[in-house]
């Protein structure tokens, strides 16, 4: 095991943010949580990650975890290579080339600051900064947040190649539920504060539960990927339809 938290009670003043969660990573795995905003999915995150004291429960880790941090928190001023940089404040190998090799299309942008580069790209640098650290589990938090579905599905092939090569354990943490459920085999569903289910991402996907809270109700596989569960639905609708904000 990773990562395993047990029992883990979170408190923001009078308001209890975490209520007795339990969770756990085995070596290698890609797990996903989801839940709505507000779940308490960044809070757990964080707190694994030291940032936020609990009161109650208890953290174990097996290898270093490191974080990709909600809504990227790049340094805007700073060139990519800079950014990519900071990632590796507590390691000793600084050398960037094995990210470009990952993120081609970093190394071409790697004198330019990060304010200039799209959310796309900008995500691919703060996942290249968390790779710098050497994680034995890289904790995402939304991926795909604010990203068209194009973008979103490049850099999930990233992290599933990621794991599956280097062996690097994924905690994967979205809103987009379909996502997280068709690259991750297992997953925990957080609603205000505590588990709502767990267990394996394809006996999820089947819940009714599950399909109405998070797929958009019973739709075929792979086509909501593309479409916010929001948006309506066009029949037939086709490729590239689905960048609808
Ligand atoms: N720094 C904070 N101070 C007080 N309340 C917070 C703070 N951060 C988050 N919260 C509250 O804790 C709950 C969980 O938030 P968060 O962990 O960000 O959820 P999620 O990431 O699932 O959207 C929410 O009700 C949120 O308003
Ligand atoms: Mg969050």
């Amino acid at each position: 095991m990773i990562l395993e938290v047990r029992e883990l009670v979170v408190r923001y003043g009078q308001a209890t943010a975490l209520d007795g969660v339990s969770l756990e990573v085995g070596e290698g795995e890609m797990v996903a949580l989801v839940g709505p905003n507000g779940a308490g999915k960044t809070t757990l995150l964080n707190t694994i990650s030291g940032l936020i004291r609990p009161a109650s429960g208890s953290i174990r880790t097996a290898g270093r975890v490191v974080q990709v941090p909600e809504g990227r928190q790049l340094f805007g001023d700073m060139t990519v290579e800079d950014n990519l940089r900071l990632g590796a404040w507590r390691v000793r190998d600084r050398n960037l080339s094995h990210i470009y090799e990952l993120f081609p299309p970093l190394s071409e942008m790697r004198r330019r600051r990060a304010y200039t580069l799209s959310g796309g790209e900008q995500q691919m640098v703060a996942v290249g900064r968390a790779l710098m650290g050497g994680p034995q589990l890289l904790a995402v938090d939304e991926l795909s947040l604010g990203l068209a579905p194009l973008v979103v599905q490049n850099l999930a092939e990233h992290v599933v190649r990621l794991n599956r090569e280097s062996g690097m354990a994924v905690l994967l943490v979205e809103q987009n539920a379909r996502l997280a459920l068709d690259i991750c085999a297992r997953a925990y569903v957080l609603e205000a504060g505590r588990l709502a289910m767990a267990g394996q991402s394809a006996e999820l996907r089947r819940s009714p539960a599950v399909q109405a809270a998070y797929l958009g109700g019973a739709v075929g596989e792979g086509e909501a990927v593309r479409a916010p569960a929001t948006s309506p639905r066009t029949a037939g609708g086709g490729e590239g339809g689905g960048t609808a904000p």
